[in-house]
C-alpha cells in the first residue's frame, strides 16, 4: 500500500450507512434547541427587543438578546461577538436568540419575537464610483493585494492591439448539503462543542480566544462533515450563540441553521468586478496586462476577495499591474468560496485572453502558448514545477481542438449552436504549520492522530495511506485519528492546503517514529513509543501553484438561450496525487461547480431591502446531475520537488478555476454573443 493508489474511503461504508456521525447527531443528555433571530432592517440599531410572546410558551427556556448575552472577550472577528451590542450591520445579523426544549418550540418561540429598530440609510449595491472604496489591507497567501512592474498606461498607449473590458460574477453562497451545526456543552469553564466546521483546532483557538479562556479548555470534535466549500472556515455566528446559550442555560445547546439562514448566518462569495487590460503586438505578445479588481466586505469586518492574485502568476509581460479595491456594504460578511479571488479572477481573466486572441486573429491556444512566462510574471521567482503549456498542449489533443474552426455562430444543427472554447487554471500549492503524533504500541500496532477534518474530500484516507507508507506497516495495524482539537496545531481545510499541510505532519511523524523504533532494535518499549512531527510554510522562494487547462463544447438553443454543456474536459498539473480516486473526485467537484457558477450560481441583492432575495435551493440554483455530462479530468503526474513535504500540491480548488471562461468562451463561439457577467442565462445569450 502507498499513497498514491486509489482506494476508496476508509469512512465510506460508515457514511452511506448511517453510521457516520455528524455534529448535531452526537447524543447528548438533556438537550435544548436553539434558534436564531436575524435582523429585518439592513442598517441601524435594535432598540427594544420583546421576548414575552416567546416566553409565554413553557417549552421556552431562555431568550438572549443584547441586553442579557454573556460578555465575550476581545478575541475573534466581529461576526462573532454576537449580540455584544445593539447594531446591525447587516440584514439577517443575529439580534435574539431563543433556546427551548425541542426545535419547534425554538423556532416558534423565534418567530414571536419583537423587535424594534431605528432604520439608517443602507448601502447595498456594489458601485465602482463609490468615493469611499478602500485600499484592502490583507494579504493573500502571503501575497500583497496589489502588484506593479513596468508602465502599464504607456505600454497599453504603444500596443498594437489593446482588449479593454469589464467582467462581474454576482454573490454566490456555499450550499454544503450540512448546514452549519454545533453542539456546545460547558464544565465548569471547559467547553466542549460538536461542530461542522474546516478545523477543529482552529476552532478551538477561535472559541477560546472569544471566551477568553485558553484553547486547551476548549474541545472541539469535527469527525464527519458534509461539505464545506470555505462557508464553515470559521466558527459562524450560531456556533458562538449556541455556545453561550449553553452557558446561560447550563445545559448542552443544539443549533443547526435552516437552508434559509445559510445565506445570511454563513458567509458568501463577494460579488466582484473586473476591468481587465491587455496590451499586445501584432505577433500575439502581450505587452501590458492590468487587472483592477472590485469586490465588497460588510462595514464591520475586513475580508478581501483576492480577485487579482492569479493574474500574478500566468502571463509573461513587461508591464503588469493588478490592484484590489474595497467597497464596504451593509451585507453579510463574505467569506472564502471555494478558489477565493481565483475562480471570479480566471473568469475576467481567460475571457479577456479569449477576447484577445479574437482582436489578433489568433487561435486561443497559440495566443497563451507564445506568452509563457519562465518566471513568476509579478515576482520573478522560478516556478516549483508548472506545467501549463503541457497542460494546454495535452487538452487539446485529447478534445481534438486542433480542427476547430474559429468563427463564432457558423456551426448550427436544427435549432442549437454548436461552440468550443478553452481557459487555463491555477491555484496556490500552500502548505501551513501542522503537527501530528505517531505512536507505536506494543502489540505491533500504530496509531496516528492528526487536527485534520475530512469535508468529504477523502482526506482521512489519503492520510492514512501516507502513514502505512511512511511507517512500512502492515496497512492493517495503522489507525488514523483525525477531527478532534487535542490533536495538536492544525490549520484548516481550506486554500487546498489541508492534506498538503497534514500530511507533510503525518509523513514526518511517522518517519521520525520508523527511525526511533530502529534505534531500538525493532522492539517496541512496553509503554509504546510516540513521536511527533510538524510541517512548517516552505520559505518564499518558489512560485508553487498547481496549474490546468478546460477545453470545453456547448450547445446554445437558438430560440430560449438555453445553454448546455456537453463537454468539459480538463487536464491539471498538481504534483504527485496522494490517493488517485479521491483527487479525480475533487476535480470533477470543481469542475461541477465552476458549470454551476457559469450557468447558475447567483444571489441577488435586493437593492431597497438589502436583503439576499433567494435564499433557498428552490431559487438559488445549482448544478444538477441533468446539467453535468461529458465531463472528464485527467492528471499529469508531475512530481516536482520543493512544493510541499507529502508532495503534492491541493486539488481541491484547481477543478473550478477557469471552468466558467471556458464555458463562456465556447458560448461566445457557439453564438457570436460575449457574456462578460456571470451566470450565463437566458436574456444575456439571446
Ligand atoms: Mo476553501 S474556499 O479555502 O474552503
Amino acid at each position: 500500500m502507498s499513497a498514491g493508489t486509489g482506494l476508496s474511503r476508509l469512512e465510506g461504508r460508515d457514511k452511506v450507512t448511517g453510521a457516520a456521525l455528524y455534529a448535531y447527531e452526537y447524543p447528548v443528555e438533556d438537550p435544548l434547541y436553539v434558534w436564531p433571530v436575524g435582523a429585518t432592517v439592513a442598517n441601524g440599531s435594535v432598540v427594544e427587543v420583546d421576548p414575552a410572546a416567546a416566553l409565554a410558551d413553557p417549552e421556552v427556556v431562555a431568550v438572549l438578546d443584547h441586553t442579557n448575552a454573556p460578555r465575550l472577550g476581545q478575541g475573534g472577528i466581529a461576526d462573532q461577538h454576537v449580540l455584544q451590542s445593539p447594531d446591525v450591520a447587516y440584514r439577517g445579523q443575529i439580534v435574539a436568540g431563543v433556546v427551548a426544549t425541542t426545535p419547534e418550540a425554538a423556532r416558534e418561540g423565534a418567530e414571536q419575537m419583537l423587535v424594534r429598530y431605528v432604520e439608517r440609510p443602507a448601502k447595498v449595491v456594489l458601485d465602482p464610483s463609490d468615493p469611499s472604496l478602500e485600499e484592502p489591507t490583507a494579504a493573500f497567501g502571503g501575497h500583497p493585494g496589489s502588484d506593479a512592474k513596468g508602465d502599464v498606461d504607456a505600454a497599453l498607449a504603444a500596443a498594437d492591439v489593446v482588449v479593454d473590458r469589464v467582467y462581474t460574477t454576482p454573490t454566490e453562497h456555499h450550499n454544503p448539503m450540512e448546514t452549519v451545526a454545533t453542539i456546545a456543552q460547558w464544565s465548569g469553564d471547559r467547553l466542549l462543542v460538536y461542530d461542522s466546521n474546516q478545523g477543529p483546532w482552529t476552532a478551538a483557538v477561535a472559541f477560546g480566544a472569544l471566551w477568553d479562556i485558553p484553547p486547551e479548555r476548549v474541545e472541539v470534535v469535527t469527525e464527519h462533515v458534509g461539505g464545506g466549500f470555505g462557508a464553515k472556515v470559521r466558527p459562524t455566528p450560531g456556533a458562538v450563540l449556541a455556545t453561550m446559550a449553553a452557558r446561560v442555560t447550563g445545559r448542552p445547546c443544539k443549533l443547526m441553521l435552516t437552508r434559509q439562514q445559510m445565506f445570511t448566518m454563513s458567509p458568501g462569495r463577494s460579488a466582484t468586478r473586473s476591468r481587465i487590460r491587455l496590451g499586445a503586438r501584432h505577433d500575439g505578445t502581450l505587452t501590458a496586462v492590468d487587472h483592477d479588481a472590485l469586490q465588497y466586505s460588510s462595514v464591520i469586518h475586513e475580508y478581501v476577495e483576492h480577485t487579482g492574485a492569479a493574474t500574478r502568476t500566468m502571463y509573461a509581460t513587461d508591464n503588469l499591474r493588478i490592484t484590489h479595491r474595497l467597497a464596504r456594504l451593509n451585507l453579510p460578511t463574505p467569506r472564502v468560496m471555494r478558489a477565493p479571488g481565483h475562480a471570479p479572477g480566471m473568469f475576467a481573466l481567460e475571457s479577456a485572453m479569449d477576447e484577445l486572441a479574437y482582436a489578433l486573429d489568433l487561435d486561443p491556444l497559440a495566443l497563451r502558448l507564445a506568452n509563457e512566462p519562465a518566471v513568476e510574471p509579478a515576482g520573478g521567482l522560478p516556478f516549483a514545477g508548472r506545467h501549463l503549456v503541457e497542460c494546454l498542449t495535452v487538452g487539446a489533443e485529447r478534445f481534438g481542438w486542433a480542427t476547430r474552426d474559429p468563427t463564432p455562430g457558423m456551426r448550427r444543427h436544427g435549432r442549437w449552436l454548436f461552440g468550443t472554447g478553452l481557459a487555463a487554471s491555477t491555484y496556490p500549492a500552500l502548505q501551513r504549520a501542522a503537527t501530528a503524533t505517531a505512536r507505536a504500541e506494543p502489540d505491533g500496532g500504530f496509531h496516528v492522530w492528526v487536527g485534520a477534518v475530512d469535508l468529504g474530500t477523502g482526506a482521512r484516507t489519503a492520510l492514512w495511506q501516507l502513514a502505512v507508507e511512511a511507517l512500512d506497516a502492515p496497512p492493517s495495524r495503522v489507525s488514523i485519528h483525525i477531527g478532534h482539537s487535542s490533536h495538536g496545531q492544525a490549520p484548516l481545510a481550506g486554500g487546498s492546503s489541508g492534506t498538503a499541510s497534514w500530511g507533510g505532519a503525518v509523513r514526518a511523524a511517522c518517519t521520525a517514529l520508523r527511525e526511533r523504533l530502529a534505534e531500538h532494535g525493532g522492539v517496541v518499549p512496553a509503554d509504546g513509543l510516540a513521536v511527533t512531527g510538524s510541517t512548517e510554510p516552505p520559505p518564499p522562494d518558489r512560485s508553487r501553484h498547481s496549474y490546468g487547462a478546460h477545453f470545453c463544447a456547448v450547445r446554445v438553443d437558438a430560440d430560449t438561450g438555453q445553454v448546455r454543456v456537453d463537454r468539459l474536459l480538463g487536464v491539471f498539473a498538481h504534483g504527485r496525487p496522494l490517493n488517485a480516486r479521491t483527487a479525480h473526485s475533487q476535480l470533477l467537484g470543481g469542475m461541477v461547480m465552476g458549470v454551476s457558477m457559469a450557468l447558475h450560481e447567483q444571489t441577488v441583492v435586493d437593492p431597497r431591502l438589502g436583503m439576499f432575495v433567494n435564499h433557498d435551493l428552490a431559487q438559488y440554483h445549482v448544478a444538477t446531475n441533468a446539467d453535468i455530462r461529458g465531463l472528464e479530468a485527467h492528471s499529469l503526474e508531475r512530481a516536482d520537488d520543493d512544493v510541499t513535504l507529502a508532495g503534492g500540491k491541493g486539488v481541491g480548488e484547481l477543478g473550478i478555476v477557469g471552468a466558467a471562461a471556458a464555458i463562456a468562451n465556447a458560448v461566445h463561439h457557439a453564438t457570436g454573443v460575449r457574456v462578460r457577467d456571470l451566470p450565463i442565462t437566458l436574456e444575456r445569450v439571446r
